[in-house]
C-alpha cells in the first residue's frame, strides 16, 4: 500500500516537472493562418515543437490579433510577446539599418531579393537587430508589392497621380511613392480594410498573398502588377526567450526558422502563380503589363536622397548581386 502511494507521488512529481518544463510561446502576424505568414509560422512552430520534444510550442495569433506590426515588434522587444513574423515596414523605426531594403525598385526579382537577404548582407542585418533588443532568426517574405485602387486602372506612373493611397508607416516607401504623384497616407494594417471600404483612401499597395488573404477584391476594383518594391519579412524572437535557450535549442530554433522561411516563400510563389486568376474571378480588373519603366524613371530622383541616407556604395552593392 505504502509502496503504491510512493509510486503515485513520484509519477505525479515527474508529470508536473514535465508539464512545468513546457514553454508556450505567443507568435503573431498580420494575415490569416492559411496565408503565407500563417504557413511560414506554422512550419516554424511545428519544427520547434518536434526538435525540442515538446518543451517549446507556439500559440498562434493570426490576423493582427495582438495589434499591428509596430505593436508586435515593440512587444517582442519588451518581452511581453515571444515571437512575431513581420514585414520590414515598421522595423526600420526600431533598427534603422533595415530601412535600405525598402527602397523602391531596389531588387530586380525574387531570385535577386532572396539571394541578398540570405547572403552576407541580409545575415549581417539580422545580427544588427540584437543591439536593439530583437533577435532576428531568418528572413521570411511578404513579396513584391502591387497597387490596388477603387478609381482607375494604373498602366503607367502618371495614372497613379493624385490617388490617395494607404502606405505602411515607412518613410522610405513614402518618399518614393510621392514621385509617382501618389498622396501617401500612412496607416496601420488593421485599419486598412475599413478605410478602403469607407473610401477614406482610394487605394493601397501590397503583395498578392496579402491582397488575396485579406479579400481586398471586396473593396478594390483595380489591381496593377506594379512590382514597385520588394517587401521582406522576418521571424523575430524576444531576447528573454532566446537567452535562456541552450546551444542545442538555439540550433533547433534557427533551423526551424529556415524551414519556416522556405515554406513561406513557397506559399508566396504559389499565390503569385495562382492568385491573379482568383482575383480576376472575384471581379478585380487586373493590369498585368504595367509600364515599369515609367515608374523607375519617376522614382530615379528620389535615389539621390536614398544615396545620401544609406550610401550610394551600399545601394550599388545590393543592386550588383547577381
Ligand atoms: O501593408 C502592410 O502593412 C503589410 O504588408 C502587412 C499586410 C501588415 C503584411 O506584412
Amino acid at each position: 500500500m505504502k509502496t503504491t502511494h510512493i509510486a503515485f507521488a513520484v509519477a505525479a512529481l515527474c508529470l508536473s516537472a514535465a508539464a512545468g518544463a513546457q514553454t508556450v510561446m505567443k507568435i503573431s502576424y498580420s494575415t490569416s493562418i492559411t496565408s503565407h505568414y500563417g504557413v511560414g509560422s506554422t512550419a516554424f512552430c511545428d519544427e520547434v515543437e518536434k526538435g525540442t520534444q515538446g518543451r517549446y510550442k507556439c500559440q498562434q495569433f493570426p490576423n493582427a490579433a495582438l495589434g499591428g506590426e509596430r505593436e508586435m515588434i515593440e512587444a517582442v522587444q519588451l518581452g511581453t510577446q515571444d515571437l512575431a513574423n513581420v514585414s520590414t515596414g515598421a522595423l526600420g523605426n526600431f533598427v534603422p539599418e533595415v530601412k535600405i531594403v525598402d527602397i523602391p525598385f531596389l531588387f530586380r526579382d525574387y531570385a535577386h531579393a532572396r539571394k541578398v537577404m540570405d547572403g552576407e548582407f541580409g545575415q549581417d542585418l539580422l545580427k544588427k537587430m540584437t543591439a536593439k533588443g530583437i533577435v532576428g532568426l531568418a528572413w521570411t517574405e511578404n513579396g513584391f508589392r502591387h497597387m490596388t485602387n477603387s478609381k482607375r486602372a494604373i498602366n503607367q506612373a502618371s495614372d497613379a497621380n493624385g490617388l490617395k493611397m494607404r502606405t505602411m508607416e515607412n518613410k522610405v516607401h513614402m518618399e518614393g511613392y510621392k514621385t509617382f504623384g501618389i498622396l501617401p497616407t500612412p496607416m496601420a494594417w488593421p485599419e486598412v480594410f475599413t478605410a478602403l471600404q469607407q473610401g477614406t483612401v482610394d487605394g493601397q499597395e501590397n503583395p498578392i498573398p496579402v491582397i488575396l488573404s485579406a479579400k481586398l477584391s471586396q473593396v478594390q476594383k483595380h489591381l496593377s502588377l506594379t512590382n514597385h518594391v520588394y517587401s521582406p519579412a522576418v521571424l523575430i524572437v524576444a531576447p528573454n526567450i532566446w537567452n535562456k535557450l541552450n546551444d542545442a535549442d538555439k540550433k533547433v530554433f534557427s533551423e526551424a526558422a529556415k524551414k519556416g522561411a522556405a515554406a513561406q516563400r513557397k506559399k508566396v510563389n504559389d499565390d503569385e502563380a495562382n492568385g491573379i486568376a482568383e482575383l480576376k474571378k472575384d471581379g478585380m480588373q487586373v493590369v498585368e503589363q504595367v509600364n515599369g519603366e515609367s515608374f523607375r524613371k519617376a522614382v530615379a530622383p528620389a535615389y539621390a536622397g536614398y544615396a545620401k541616407e544609406f550610401g550610394a556604395d551600399k545601394i550599388a552593392a545590393i543592386q550588383n548581386v547577381k
